[in-house]
């Protein structure tokens, strides 16, 4: 049932997003009993629970306030110079419902809920610097190998650039000082390699089943209506990665990850280290897509050599104990290194570099 999916999501949002939480939590109410969130939800009744009915509704208001269609409501968001009075928030979101019900209706069936997460690039950063510097002193190489990087489930793409981040860490800039996108990663401890050395990225490329082309308003807003309205930070990154995305573009192509994979990997490229990275898409791909997944990555680990490298970087969810924890796994062949080099948030800040070894 409709309500009982979105108290779900309520719940999943309470201590991140009082906002999303009481607009969830009074929508659900506006379900059971039949009222105009009924009608903007019609079709989505038996929707299966991992579409998240609920974000794709928060999702569809959020954009109507971005785009400066609702102002009363537009007063509770942040992300639009707003201040959140969670009292009198569904009272104005009632007008919005009732005035723009058949475009709401079109927006939350039509889309899926999709995130592209910039804080990601802080581990990416130091995972690359660690596969290039190990995959150099494998070989006795004296300078690190410049990379290839791949990326499967890229969304808008806004990790591609993870050597043009200014990466702000204790009173140091790492990175590119003069990018438009500073992060502070908020790292405890560091990478086990020089961060000052510079990394190459020579080519870049990345698929997704539904990217999204951040060059267009369009693509803006759609990730934008994702991030919750009272999450400046997130929504700070977001901004920046975006314009820093619009500087430096990198297409992303539509397609499944597996043959996309396995085109890009036909053949190994010497001189460069190849990485294929993915971060928070696993737990999307079907049973089926991970098999061939990892059949693809065997075949080409088969063929790697030290002089044509590839390396796995993964930033994934892992059941720990009773919640899960986000870690950063790295496996390179042929020189047969697998490690963990950190756990962090989901959102990939902060995160914490401890390396062991990963089995
Ligand atoms: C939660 S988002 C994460 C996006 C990005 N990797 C990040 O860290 O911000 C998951 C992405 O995986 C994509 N995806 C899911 N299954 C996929 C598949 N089999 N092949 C390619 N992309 C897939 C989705 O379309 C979505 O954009």
């Amino acid at each position: 049932m409709l309500a009982e999916l979105f108290l779900e999501a309520s719940r999943g949002c309470r201590t991140w997003s009082p906002l999303t939480h009481t607009l969830l939590v009074s929508a659900a109410d506006d379900l059971a009993r039949g009222g105009i969130t009924t009608r903007v939800m019609a079709g989505a009744e038996r929707d299966p629970r991992g579409t998240v009915p609920g974000l794709r509704f928060a999702g569809a208001l959020h954009r109507l306030v971005l785009e400066g269609r609702a102002p009363e409501l537009a007063a509770h968001y942040p992300t639009v110079g707003g201040r959140p009075r969670l009292d009198r928030l569904w009272e104005d979101a009632l007008p919005v419902l009732h005035e723009h019900t058949d475009e709401l209706n079109a927006l939350t069936s039509g889309t899926v809920v999709q995130t592209n997460e910039p804080g990601r690039s802080g581990p990416l950063f130091g995972g690359l610097h660690t596969a290039t510097r190990l995959a150099a002193d494998a070989v006795g190489r004296r300078t690190a190998f410049p990379v290839r990087l791949l990326e499967v489930g890229a969304s808008g793409g806004l990790n591609l650039r993870p050597h043009r981040v200014a990466y702000r860490v204790d009173d140091e800039v790492l990175g590119d000082r003069y990018s438009p996108f500073a992060l502070d990663p908020s790292w405890t401890g560091r990478p086990e390699v020089d961060l000052r050395d510079s990394l190459r990225l020579v080519r870049r490329a990345a698929c997704d089943l539904n990217p999204v082309d951040v060059s267009t308003e369009d693509g803006r807003l759609h990730l934008s209506s994702f991030v919750w309205g009272d999450q400046p930070e997130r929504w700070d990154r977001l901004q920046s990665a975006i314009d820093l995305a619009r500087l430096d573009p990198v297409p992303v192509r539509r397609a499944t990850g597996p043959e996309w994979l396995a085109e890009q990997l036909a053949r190994p490229e010497r001189d460069v280290l190849t990485v294929v990275w993915h971060s928070v898409v696993w737990q999307y791909v079907s049973p089926a897509d991970r098999a061939m997944g990892r059949a693809v990555l065997a075949e080409a680990a088969s063929r790697a050599t030290p002089m044509a490298p590839l390396a796995l970087l993964v930033y994934e969810p892992r059941r720990a104990h009773t919640a899960y924890e986000f870690r950063l796994l790295l496996k390179l062949w042929p020189a047969g290194v697998s490690l963990c080099l950190g756990t962090g948030a989901g959102h990939g800040v902060p995160f914490t570099w401890d390396t062991q070894t990963w089995n």
